[in-house]
């Protein structure tokens, strides 16, 4: 069973509040393409891929095909329909590539969902051909330093250490014949003032996994402390408005 039910109303909130902007996503584009050397032409596999936001950046960054596999029908609905992109009904144990089908598997803030990580770690190394790699955008048990939403409501860490470690990661991955090839954080931008943040607090409470874990007496205080920063007038650091993901990636 997946987290949330990615039905109607919370892919909507998914599409208003989660997708980055494309202008905030330069340092993923350059960490994507070192790991990822990409040719135009290369088939990707996007595996969870919600709205489609990775699939659409990786066909305008790099030139190649992506095979967007998602199980929701109301994030797939979403999925801007384009060249360069086959949508496709699936799930991270059962994806609808033949074997060896594809050049690379993306996974972003997906791992999460997946009930039995070891399955899909088989079924990723049944679709990629020999030596192609897995990249996974993730948030992992433990490693919250970077996160925003962790620094303006802190009880989001108890469902986020709930998330996969990185070590859990790797061997479920290890499993299936893979081996870590590199951990690095990325950082992203989504939101130009603290203002946003609050003004987008309701809709993420819906859309985002860590929020939904919270008692409504934290959300409430993680509101207040944000209010209370917006109406102090302080300008924020860079650390209060960017975020990082991390980005590992197997071989
Ligand atoms: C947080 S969203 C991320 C969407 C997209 N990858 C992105 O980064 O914009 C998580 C997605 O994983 C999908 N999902 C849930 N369980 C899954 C599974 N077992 N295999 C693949 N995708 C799954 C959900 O339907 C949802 O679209």
């Amino acid at each position: 069973m997946a987290r949330i039910d990615y039905d109607g109303a919370t892919a909507a909130s998914f599409r208003a509040a989660r997708e980055i902007p494309r202008s905030g996503l330069g340092a993923w584009e350059e960490a994507v393409r070192r790991h990822l050397n990409p040719v135009p032409g290369m088939t990707v596999v996007d595996v969870g891929a919600g709205t489609g936001a990775f699939a659409t950046a990786f066909c305008d960054w790099f030139g190649v095909r992506v095979v967007a596999v998602e199980p929701s029908g109301a994030m797939r609905a979403l999925i801007p329909p384009r060249a360069g992109i086959a949508v496709r009904a699936g799930h991270a144990a059962a994806l609808p590539l033949p074997d060896a089908g594809a050049d690379a598997a993306w996974l972003s803030t997906v791992t999460h969902h997946v009930p039995d990580l070891a399955a899909a770690a088989r079924e990723i190394r049944r679709v990629l051909r020999p030596g192609a790699p897995v990249l996974v955008r993730n948030a992992f048990a433990g490693r919250y330093e970077r996160l925003r939403i962790v620094r303006w409501f802190p009880e989001t860490a108890r469902t986020l250490d709930t998330y996969p470690s990185v070590e859990e990661t790797c061997e479920a991955f290890a499993s299936a014949g893979f081996t870590r090839a590199a951990l690095e954080s990325v950082p992203q931008s989504d939101l130009s003032s603290l203002a946003e943040l609050l003004e987008r607090a309701d809709t993420l409470r819906t859309a985002d996994t860590l929020m939904r874990g919270l008692t409504e007496e934290e959300f409430a205080r993680g509101k207040e402390r944000l209010r209370e920063a917006v109406l102090a007038g302080r300008t924020p650091r860079g650390a209060d408005l960017t975020s990082s993901l991390d980005l590992l990636v197997l071989r």
